[in-house]
């Protein structure tokens, strides 16, 4: 199989950075600083990302650059020769090839519902938002008609399964140096206008000044969560993106960028929404926020002001993009696991991953409708009050993904050893100032990190 490369260390980054920057930074990122707590969750958000998401990102490239391969092979390859140790660990890299498998059908169906805001933007009057209840009802009528969810989850699949059939490097790597500084500058705008808006500065207040009344074991839990999902880790992605890595690239360097710029992104969208959500509906409604978080308040901003119409319109344009450019990692990843285990040909690959999506998907959809009241899983306590969508983004997130990122740490430490990975990322001209703080964070901040995220979801920690 020919191996495909990056040519350029910008091509990693964006590559990278395209996957990480999505749905996850627009849409999960503010509703999630909304719910629990605002300021606290934002400087857990920070803290955790210097140490626990910086040390995760860093091992898992270098993973993948050490070893030339995916998750699976790359977790075989590194193990071998270690006896029954190396097999169990061995089984991590099946844990990191299936959580992408997990997201993609539910990130599709997010994916449909910022589709619909798209033709919602150019066919609704966007002063119909100024009536109060109407953006909520807007969303929520929507969530419970079965047909036009299903309907735009099968438009966003089909313009996924679009590029990943076309090529990815030729067409997105084009757009995506266009379109993802429009997003941010839009974003920018949109945070300027806020600050505007009256009332705004409780909100302001509510997202930067930490409230350390509001700080629980939940904040760091989510917040962990969050950074996993929003990275794209545990999840093979960045392991992948690794291997595809040349050996002169400064891998400390292009880890620090993508670090920066996922930040960013989620930053802004946090300083866009939070002080909107603020000034039109209070903090209350901040606490209540839940996934439809920007499909109710986007609207009303875009109510707020002349010209909204069209930069709305834009904006879910943009919001598309950004969720497109991540989906089509997700597949990527996918097709490459089957391609590479079951030795299928890319063709037979592509259309298995469709069918899992598309029947996972719309399970999910059907969640808010048609099986509201007969959630399959609804025996097991943690998902007792659960939709579907939470259900599958608890599993990936809060089990999966932190059993996955303890093989990861236990095969960099023990199997490999933090000697041996820490010269394979030190970069051979240049410096590497958080080396000390890796090695810390690796040994001493990882593992009891994770274990508290997997307590919480056994429910003992209640
Ligand atoms: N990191 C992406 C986001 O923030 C989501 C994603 C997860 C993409 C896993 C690819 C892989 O939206």
């Amino acid at each position: 199989m020919k191996k495909e490369g990056f040519s350029s260390r910008i091509g990693f980054i964006l590559a990278a950075a395209g996957s990480a920057v999505g749905l996850g930074n627009i849409w999960r990122f503010p509703y999630l600083t909304a719910k629990y707590g605002g300021g606290i969750f934002l400087l857990t958000y920070f803290v955790l990302m210097l140490t626990f998401g910086y040390a995760l990102l860093l091992s898992e490239n270098c993973i993948g650059r050490m070893t030339g391969r995916s998750p699976i092979g790359a977790f075989r390859k590194l193990c071998r020769n270690n006896g029954i140790t190396g097999k169990i660990v061995a089984t991590g890299g099946w844990i990191n090839a299936i959580v992408p498998m997990i997201i993609l059908p539910y990130y599709c169906v997010i994916g449909g519902w910022v589709t619909r805001y798209v033709f919602v933007m150019l066919s609704t009057p966007v002063s119909d938002f100024n009536a109060p209840g109407v953006p909520t009802d807007c969303f929520v009528d929507f969530l419970s008609s079965p047909v036009q969810p299903a309907v735009f989850f099968a438009v966003f699949v089909a313009i996924t399964a679009l590029v990943v059939c076309l090529g990815v490097e030729k067409g997105i790597e084009r757009f995506n140096k266009v379109l993802m500084p429009m997003l941010i500058l839009l974003i920018i705008g949109i945070c300027i206008y806020c600050m505007f808006l009256p009332n705004a500065k409780a909100g302001f207040t509510y997202y930067l000044k930490p409230d350390w009344s509001k700080f629980s074991y939940m904040t760091v839990v989510e917040a962990m969560g969050q950074l996993f999902f929003s990275l794209s880790i545990a999840m093979g992605i960045m392991i992948t993106y690794g291997s595809y890595m040349r050996r002169q690239d400064n891998l400390v360097a292009c880890v620090n960028h993508v670090e920066l710029f996922d930040t960013v992104v989620s930053f802004l969208a946090g300083l866009m929404i939070i002080p909107a959500v603020v000034a039109f509906g209070g903090e209350s409604a901040a606490n209540n926020a839940g996934p439809g978080l920007i499909f109710i308040v986007m609207p009303q901003v875009f109510a707020s002001f002349s010209g909204g119409q069209i930069a709305g319109a834009i904006f879910f344009v943009l919001v598309l993009f950004a969720a497109a450019t991540s989906a089509v990692s997700l597949l990527e990843t996918n097709v490459h696991t089957l391609m590479q285990e079951l030795r299928l040909s890319r063709e037979k690959a592509i259309i298995c991953c469709l069918v899992e999506v598309m029947i996972i998907g719309i399970v999910t959809v059907f969640g808010y409708n048609l099986l509201k009241n007969v959630h399959p899983l609804a025996f097991i306590e943690q998902f007792k009050n659960k939709d579907i969508l939470d259900t599958l983004d608890f599993i990936s997130n809060s089990v999966l993904m932190p059993v996955g990122a303890i093989f990861t740490t236990v095969l960099t430490i023990w199997i490999v050893g933090l000697k041996k990975i820490c010269a394979e990322i030190r970069p051979e001209n240049g410096k590497w100032y958080r080396e000390l703080l890796y090695r810390f964070c690796m040994v001493v901040i990882v593992i009891p990190c994770l274990l508290i995220v997997l307590l919480n979801a056994t429910g003992l920690l209640k």
